[in-house]
């Protein structure tokens, strides 16, 4: 596992964002795993600078993302797929009909059957999977307690429900359930990038990254056993987990 300690958050995004446009230059085919979620949200519009200047070209990529909440509508401003049209899609010029995010409003197994087609289906595996992590220590929504390795209905923690509250009017009006990756679509990804941020996260990162041990109580620990997986903290976070490089 590389772990890449910046100065500040900013950095983290900038060298996030860069992961991912090497990648789309490298192969301007390639498909992404996506992440929603707050500490990724100033990554997209560095990637949609580096499209306007014409230093990137997202024509061609196809895009997978984590998770949706349950019952929500993708016009619904709190939907993942409307975080995903707003920040990166349609600033960036990227056809939506190349774009994945799981519908919270199709009926479940129809919609887990069409995330396994877009992850699967062409034969193509993500390339580079972007990752936030979760209080709880979920990556996509896998929380705390299951092991699933594919494409599930997950019902979410409370503190999960708490953490996410902040972008909602009332923590009532959080979805208790969402469709997410498995840990095993996770891990299927040619490269792992994941940002994190903010003392919150240090115990989770610390069963990351200060023992062997990987434990269905921190799902994100199963990254330590994917070979190309990078975690960019800053400086900060790197002194709360106890990090030194
Ligand atoms: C959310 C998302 C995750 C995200 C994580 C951290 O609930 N499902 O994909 O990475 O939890 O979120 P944040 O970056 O807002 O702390």
């Amino acid at each position: 596992m590389k772990v890449i300690v910046t100065k500040n958050y900013e950095e983290s995004c900038q060298v996030t964002a860069n992961m991912i446009l090497d990648q789309v230059r490298a192969n301007p085919a390639s498909k992404l795993g996506l992440a929603t979620g707050g500490t990724a949200e100033p990554v997209y519009p560095i990637m949609v600078d580096a499209c306007k200047k014409g230093e990137v070209d997202f024509s061609q990529i196809t895009t997978v993302n984590l998770d949706e909440y349950m019952g929500m509508d993708p016009t619904n401003d709190q939907s993942y797929r409307y975080y995903m049209n707003q920040r990166f899609f349609i600033p960036a010029g990227i056809d939506l009909a190349r774009t994945f995010v799981a519908s919270g409003k199709n009926d479940p197994e129809k919609e887990i059957a069409l995330f396994n087609e877009k992850l699967y289906g062409d034969g193509h595996f993500v390339d580079i999977q972007l990752l936030g992590i979760g209080v709880s220590g979920h990556i996509g929504f896998n929380e705390p307690g299951t092991m699933i390795s594919g494409v599930h209905v997950q019902k979410l923690e409370e503190s999960t429900i708490k953490a996410n509250a902040r972008f909602f009017e009332n923590e009532a009006d959080v979805p208790t359930e969402a469709m997410t990756m498995g840990l095993g679509d996770i891990l299927k990804a040619g490269k792992i990038v994941l940002i994190a941020t903010g003392a919150n996260k240090a115990p989770a990162l610390r069963k990351v990254l200060l023992d062997d041990e990987v434990t269905a109580d921190v799902p994100a620990t199963v990254l330590k056993m994917h070979r190309d997986v990078t975690i960019v903290i800053d400086e900060a976070l790197a002194a709360e987990i106890g990090w030194k490089n």
